[in-house]
């Protein structure tokens, strides 16, 4: 079976590389610019650079790795051959947008890596052991699945109308992990510390919590001052944050009120003897347990409102 690339980014290079590591044909990659396809083929044994239909022509099985907005289009450009596979591997979109290829007897279908894939390199590294949701009718399904073993991929079934909120959930626990260490790393920023430093520091804490969360859980995992009720440490963190780094009270504020809202914060804000919220007699928040909640809500929702005020979004 001979494979093409269609968009040597970041998932297509990794992709093609694994593949070809794994003893699969990797035969024709294709590009946008030829930059980019040429430099994967020359990294690929036995794989050319070429057009994206002379891809399609030369090849069984051609992955579309191309942004998600550009799917539909690539694929409508091209001629197909009766019975070849056309699989995409954007987790939002259902196999679905490929479905013009089916007026050439072509099979279209989606092969969704679940992993966050910066560069090629973490492509190649991370893939074995990933989740791959695959959508295609027989044969293309067994192609696809037999692929996902040899990478060394777990994979299932997630139907089309399932795929945005399969997505979304993607997005929450990968990407806006990403994004909340990065504020973490703006505080370490503000109190003088290198990029370098913070992230030696956090990096394990991180790491922490996904062996925690594997372990106990995404509820017996958390820890943390709202879920003890320590509403005055949250309030010491919140003027903590106003004063270093204030671009990210928001966040703080959001992640806050999402947990109170999604009953995750301490139902009854009773904080352990001995913490903040049981000594914080000087505290906005801190005087009971019960009225530190009420007042650290009301305190987190009028800073959400501010800053969509700062930023003209009120
Ligand atoms: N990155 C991730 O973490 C991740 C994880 C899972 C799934 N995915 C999915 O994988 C797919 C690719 O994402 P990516 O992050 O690899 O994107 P990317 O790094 O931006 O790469 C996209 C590639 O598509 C090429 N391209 C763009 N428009 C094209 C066109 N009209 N014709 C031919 N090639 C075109 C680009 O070509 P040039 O290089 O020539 O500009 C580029 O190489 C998306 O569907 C995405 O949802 C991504």
């Amino acid at each position: 079976m001979k494979i093409g690339v269609i968009g040597p980014g970041r998932v297509g290079t990794g992709l093609a590389r694994l593949l070809s590591d794994r003893g699969f044909a990797v035969s024709a990659v294709a590009g946008r610019s030829a930059v980019h396809a040429q430099a994967l083929a020359a990294d690929v044994p036995d794989c050319k650079a070429t057009t994206a239909q002379s891809a399609a022509d030369i090849c069984d099985l051609v992955f579309i790795t191309t942004p998600d907005d550009a799917i539909t289009s690539v694929a409508g450009a091209i001629a197909w051959s009766r019975g070849q596979g056309v699989v995409h591997c954007s987790g939002a979109l259902p196999a679905a947008v490929l479905a013009s290829v089916t007026r050439y007897g072509a099979l279209p279908g989606a092969f969704h890596p679940l992993q966050t894939l910066p560069d090629a390199q973490a492509a190649f590294e991370n893939l074995p052991g990933s989740f791959i949701a695959i959508e295609a009718e027989a044969p293309l399904e067994e192609r696809l699945v037999a692929i996902a073993d040899a990478l060394g991929c777990r994979w299932g079934h997630v139907p089309p109308e399932a795929r945005p909120a399969y997505h979304a959930a993607a997005v929450l626990v990968s990407n806006y992990t990403v994004a909340l260490t990065h504020a973490g790393v703006d505080l370490w920023r503000a109190l003088g510390k290198t990029d370098e430093e913070a992230l030696h520091a956090l990096a394990p804490l991180l790491q922490g919590a996904v062996t925690n969360l594997r372990r106990l859980g995404p509820v017996a995992a958390l820890t943390g001052p709202a879920a003890r009720g320590d509403w005055a440490t949250v309030e010491k963190n919140l003027a903590a944050i106003a004063a270093t780094a204030p671009q990210h009270t928001f966040t703080y504020a959001a992640m806050a009120l999402a947990m109170i809202y999604n009953n995750l914060a301490s139902p009854t804000g009773d904080a352990a003897p001995g913490t903040d919220a049981a000594v914080g007699k000087d505290s906005a928040v801190g005087r009971d347990s019960a009225g530190g909640k009420e007042a650290i809500e009301r305190e987190l929702r009028s800073l959400l409102e501010a800053s969509l005020r700062n930023r003209g979004a009120l």
